[in-house]
């Protein structure tokens, strides 16, 4: 049977992802696809010819609580309170906002400088890292969509955070492409100012820091800190994480190349590559490419990892959370690209 699904959000960079990923899923039936600026219109106005015949509806129509399942791709605080309605109606929420990612409501308080809208539901929520939490996804219903950043970072420590091989103090450096910062119309988004432009911005304080600490320190059973350093980069999409961190060890190349094979033999969606990853194998694709590097001098790890934000960073990722929670292959309606 197919699931009635709402999409809430849809202009935005990651809805519109969303869209086009479920308006070719066989386990979906499209039946709200919500847009405060274009409600009323049809789809083929955002999503062009081939768009399903439907018109956008607003964020707060009746028929978005009548869907089993609801994709929220709002701004974060938006979306928690949204959300709060529609799990007291006990439907299944995939929410790609930072609102149900921190655990501990204080932290949310302190990154995201307001007070959470629904702490409540914070013990509920599941962290929608397939790599991580295949088995929990099987049965929530309220699943917090990583970050991209987060995403890209996790996956490239993870098999060595969570056997302790790396000491747990990690430093992370990141290109982001521009639309991470969404749709919105800032001057320091716009095209004269990111154009053959790069330059870092929010070092140390990156509200993605805390999710990727909460994570890693999960997954390695300690205490996790993360120094990180965001950038924003010269092109749309894409988001390329160097990370460094101290060998507990001594290791070959070999080994460790072994190590992440092994690690990540049954991902649909990870791929430990021999070269260096490079966004172009990875941007409009579902996948996170990486390398880890071993510097034999200094004793440290150097882990390349490569994503599409808007993919394997969050709409994609959304999609193959649901695949697990209903049962599709885990690449149901994933397998596109590279563009
Ligand atoms: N961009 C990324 O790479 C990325 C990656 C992972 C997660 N995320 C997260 O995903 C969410 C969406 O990101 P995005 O990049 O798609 O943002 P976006 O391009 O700015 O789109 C968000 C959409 O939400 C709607 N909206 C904005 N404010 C709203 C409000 N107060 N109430 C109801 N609707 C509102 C707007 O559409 P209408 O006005 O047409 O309704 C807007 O197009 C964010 O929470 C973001 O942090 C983004």
């Amino acid at each position: 049977m197919k699931a009635k699904v709402a999409i809430v959000g849809a202009s935005g960079y990651t809805g519109i992802e969303v869209t086009k990923i479920l308006s070719r899923h066989p386990g979906v039936r499209l039946r709200a696809v919500a847009s405060q600026t274009n409600a009323g219109k049809p789809l083929s106005t955002l999503f062009g010819a081939g768009a399903p015949d439907m018109d956008f509806c607003l964020p707060g129509s009746p028929e978005i609580d009548e869907c089993d399942v609801i994709f929220s791709c709002l701004p974060h605080g938006a979306s928690a309170k949204l959300i709060s309605k529609w799990m007291s109606k006990k439907r299944t929420v995939f929410d790609l906002s930072a609102d149900f990612r921190l655990k501990d409501a204080d932290a949310y308080h302190l990154w995201y400088h307001s007070a959470h809208p629904a702490a409540y539901l914070l013990k509920d929520s599941v962290y929608g890292l397939p790599e991580v939490n295949r088995e929990k996804l099987k049965k929530a219903n309220l699943i917090a969509c990583p970050g991209c950043y987060p995403t890209a970072s996790i996956l490239g420590l993870l098999p060595v955070i969570k056997t302790g091989m790396v000491k747990p103090n990690v430093f992370i450096s990141a290109v982001s492409g521009t639309s991470g910062a969404g749709k919105q119309t800032k001057l320091e988004y716009s095209f004269c100012e990111v154009n053959e432009a790069l330059h870092a911005y929010s070092v140390p304080n990156h509200r993605h820091t805390p999710e990727m600490e909460q994570e890693l320190s999960l997954a390695a059973g300690r205490d996790v800190k993360v120094t990180f350093a965001p950038h924003l980069g010269p092109f749309n999409r894409g988001i390329y994480a160097t990370i460094c961190a101290e060998l507990n060890q001594s290791i070959s190349q070999k080994a460790i190349q072994e190590h992440y094979d092994n690690f990540y033999l049954s991902a649909s969606f990870v791929t430990v590559c021999e070269q260096n990853p490079d966004l172009k194998d990875v941007r409009g694709t579902n996948f996170c490419h990486i390398r880890p590097i071993v510097d034999q001098r200094t004793g440290k790890l150097v882990i390349l990892s490569a994503l599409d934000n808007l993919i394997k960073g969050a709409a994609g990722q959304a999609v193959q959370c649901f695949n697990l929670r209903f049962k599709h292959k885990e690449n149901e309606a994933l397998m596109f690209g590279p563009y």
